[in-house]
């Protein structure tokens, strides 16, 4: 799953003309899931990073693999028609953005083209169903930030790994963080006057108001709310909450959509985020999270809402499958990046759900699971929601319905 796609087999006898450290020029066809530019040498693929389609590149090759190879700008010789300077001033050094060289637009276009080819490629199945594009503000609109740091208190320095390495780059500005975080982060170094953590996360709640963990002294901590409709959550810098500020009303309705029923359950829950609205449609709602911060803030949350139909289960989804009933009427999940184990995409087919809603941000994951899971259901629908832009990565929500 580390490994890019490969677009198309390659004769991998070919590789054997280029050496790492080889320089050689190649034009960027078209952007694969995960960001990266792919272009050709004498027909195998040359994945290069921070690359747009269209450029006409001078690259080195850093990594040579059995079908296919890596390379690093050395210099752009033409670039595409979507490239662009990047905004933000710590671009070149900085791991956090991958993509801030290709305009806003063309980013979310070529995202979804390169997640769809993923899905198409990888799952074995023909996609021939509805589409949907979800866009939002594609700066400051991240509410969470993981932030690294090393140096004395009172003289800290604050920012993220670098490119490939975990190397500390301070930052002075952070433009994709809602402008409160954005000014938080700047002003730590500042305020760490007693302790400097290695890392640190900061997470924004509704009205302003910051969480960060660890807790230190001088820092807030603690729990932040931030309404979703008519819903509210609590949730801290310790656990999972989306990070576009500006998508959370949009993912939730893609997510849960209008369908009534009795019994439904949000797999990989977090702090509830699916399971509350869920709850307003279906008489029972199991939450099953595996963290327990996350858990406490679950129940708490269901409870504020006085949601008394949702049951939360605080257990690996994993060792809990087997226990869910035959014929549930919905299922959702919203797994980590490598997606559905083995063995809980064979329960799903033997408990066979009316429908599931499978939240994603790794294509190839998701695309190997629908075709896992396709004998026994089938895609209905996709949407495709830009959570993350400036970087490589894409929601994708699918929905599917029990084959009859
Ligand atoms: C991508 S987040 C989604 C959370 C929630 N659906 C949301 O949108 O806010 C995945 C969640 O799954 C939890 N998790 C990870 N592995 C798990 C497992 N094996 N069993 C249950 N929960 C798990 C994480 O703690 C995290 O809260």
């Amino acid at each position: 799953m580390g490994r890019p796609e490969v677009p198309e087999a390659v004769d991998p006898s070919r590789l054997v003309e280029l050496t790492e450290l080889d320089e050689i020029e190649v034009e960027i066809e078209k952007l694969v899931a995960g960001g990266d530019g792919l272009g050709r040498y004498k027909g195998v693929a040359i994945f290069v990073a921070r690359s747009a389609p269209g450029d006409r590149l001078r690259v080195r090759i850093v990594e040579r693999q059995p079908q296919y190879a890596r390379a690093e700008i050395l210099e752009v010789l033409q670039p595409g028609a979507d490239r662009r300077p990047p905004p933000c001033a710590h671009f070149a050094d900085c791991g956090g953005c991958s993509l801030q060289h290709l305009e806003d637009q063309a980013q979310v276009e070529w995202k979804v083209r390169a997640a769809r080819e993923a899905l198409d490629r990888l799952s074995g199945l023909e996609i021939d169903v509805p589409e949907r594009v979800v866009r939002g503000d594609a700066w400051h609109y991240r509410l969470r930030a993981q932030l690294q740091m090393d140096g004395d208190p009172g003289a800290a320095r604050v920012g993220y790994f670098g490119r490939r390495s975990h190397d500390l780059v301070p930052i002075r500005e952070c433009p994709v963080l809602a402008e409160p975080l954005e000014a938080f982060v700047t002003e730590l170094p500042k305020l760490l006057q007693e302790r400097v953590p290695r890392r640190l996360d900061v997470t924004l709640g509704g009205e302003g108001e910051l969480s960060c963990g660890p807790a230190l002294p001088g820092l807030p901590t603690g729990g932040v709310t931030r309404r979703v409709g008519d819903l509210a959550y609590e949730y801290d810098a310790r656990t999972f909450f989306q990070a576009h500020r500006g998508l959370l009303e949009e993912l939730t309705e893609a997510v849960i959509g209008t369908e009534r029923g009795e019994w439904a359950f949000d797999l990989y829950a977090g702090v509830g985020l699916f399971s509350l609205p869920l709850a307003k449609l279906y008489s029972q709602v199991t939450a099953v999270e595996s963290d327990r911060i996350a858990v406490r803030y679950l129940r708490k949350n269901a409870r504020r809402a006085h949601l008394t139909n949702v049951e939360v289960v605080d257990s690996a989804v994993e060792t809990w499958i087997d226990r869910m009933p035959k014929h549930a009427d919905r299922v959702i999940v919203d797994p980590p990046r490598p997606g559905l184990a083995l063995h809980v995409r064979g329960a799903l087919r033997r408990l066979r759900p009316s429908r599931i809603t499978y939240i994603s941000c790794h294509p190839a994951a998701l695309a190997r699971d629908l075709g896992s899971l396709d004998p026994d259901f089938a895609l209905e629908g996709l949407v495709y929601l830009d959570l993350f832009p400036q970087t490589g990565h894409l929601e994708i929500v699918a929905q599917l319905r029990a084959r009859d």
